[in-house]
């Protein structure tokens, strides 16, 4: 089977639980830190060996194309400065044999037709799909890379997945199967946002998916599912019953930026990581405790 060469990246769905911040803004350009949450993601798949980089864009894509475009005047003005450290971020973004493409899905129909508005770029070989809303932190080595070790090896669709809490489990695609090794399940049954009581597992489908091409001819025949959207997770239950897909619970920890708590616990953590501020927010946090005697005190409530 060929490499893994492409990603596609769906950042055309609506973002309202981030209402207002997305109203004329996608919500992947949301900045954890200094860095809008799709360029970690650009990041991600950039490491692990991909050179294309597909994104399906909607109503607000201006910001998305311009965030991968040369900002020549910016550059200039940066240049004339001698603003040297601030020039090499921008000039960064993306290594100089990283290909942009943008897909337009015209009307937000779910997951699974964004996808599929990317089959003409990806033709006939497997592909990688990150969902830039959920950010994941790792040590050793970034999650999209795990997977593509793991395809390497196993030559089939890998799904990146995590345990989540049982109660949670509505919110997730959910996996049931059986384990190849520990972290590593050939999977039996996937269902989509199951309720609580009939759910197969509390193993959870997140951001993550390295996908065989067959599952661009399910998403054409796939109806419209939970939520009334074509969903990605009932196409890979048709792949399912004719090819081996595989589900990986990858080392890293997940942020699930496509909600506010979610997105607030990112910042704080990759916050204390940051070469520039790190140090100095910690500082800023232990403070904040110690003030309040190790309680965290709203402003609102210390007038
Ligand atoms: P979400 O389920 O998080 O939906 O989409 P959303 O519209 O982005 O956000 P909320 O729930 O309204 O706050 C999961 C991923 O699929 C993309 C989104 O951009 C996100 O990366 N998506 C979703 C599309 O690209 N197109 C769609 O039609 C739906």
């Amino acid at each position: 089977m060929k490499a893994i060469k492409k990603a596609v990246f769906p950042v055309a769905g609506m973002g309202t639980r981030f209402l207002p911040a997305t109203k004329a803004n996608p919500k992947e350009m949301l900045p954890v830190v200094d860095k809008p949450l799709i360029q970690y993601a650009a990041e991600e798949a950039v490491a692990a060996g991909i050179d294309t980089l597909i994104f399906v864009t909607g109503r607000n894509k201006r910001s998305i194309e311009d965030h991968f475009d040369t900002a020549y005047e910016m550059e200039r003005e940066l240049e004339a400065k001698g603003k040297e450290k601030m020039l090499e971020v921008l000039r960064s973004i993306l290594p100089k044999h990283v290909n942009c493409v943008f897909i337009r899905q015209s009307q937000a129909l779910g997951l699974g037709h964004a996808v599929l508005c990317a089959k003409p770029v990806v033709n006939n070989e497997p592909f990688a799909v990150i969902l830039a809303d959920d950010l994941i932190n790792f040590s050793e080595q970034p999650c999209l890379s795990q997977m593509v070790d793991v395809f390497n090896y196993q030559h089939c669709s890998v799904l990146g997945t995590e345990v989540v809490p049982r109660e949670d489990v509505s919110s997730y695609g959910i996996v049931d199967g059986t384990e190849v090794k520990p972290g590593l399940m050939e999977v039996n049954a996937i269902v989509e946002k199951p309720p609580v009581e009939d759910a197969p597992s509390n193993n959870a489908v997140v951001g993550r998916y390295i996908l065989t091409p067959r599952i661009f001819e399910l998403l054409e025949t796939t109806e419209r599912g939970a939520g009334g959207e074509i969903q990605l997770t009932d196409a890979i239950a048709a792949l399912l019953s004719e090819q081996r897909v595989l589900s990986y619970n990858f080392d890293g920890i997940r942020f699930d930026c496509g909600s506010k708590l979610g997105y607030l616990k990112a910042q704080v953590e990759f916050a204390l990581e940051h070469e520039e501020v790190g140090a100095d927010f910690r500082n800023y946090l232990l403070d904040l405790a110690a003030r309040n005697g190790s309680k965290v005190v709203p402003i609102s409530q210390k007038r």
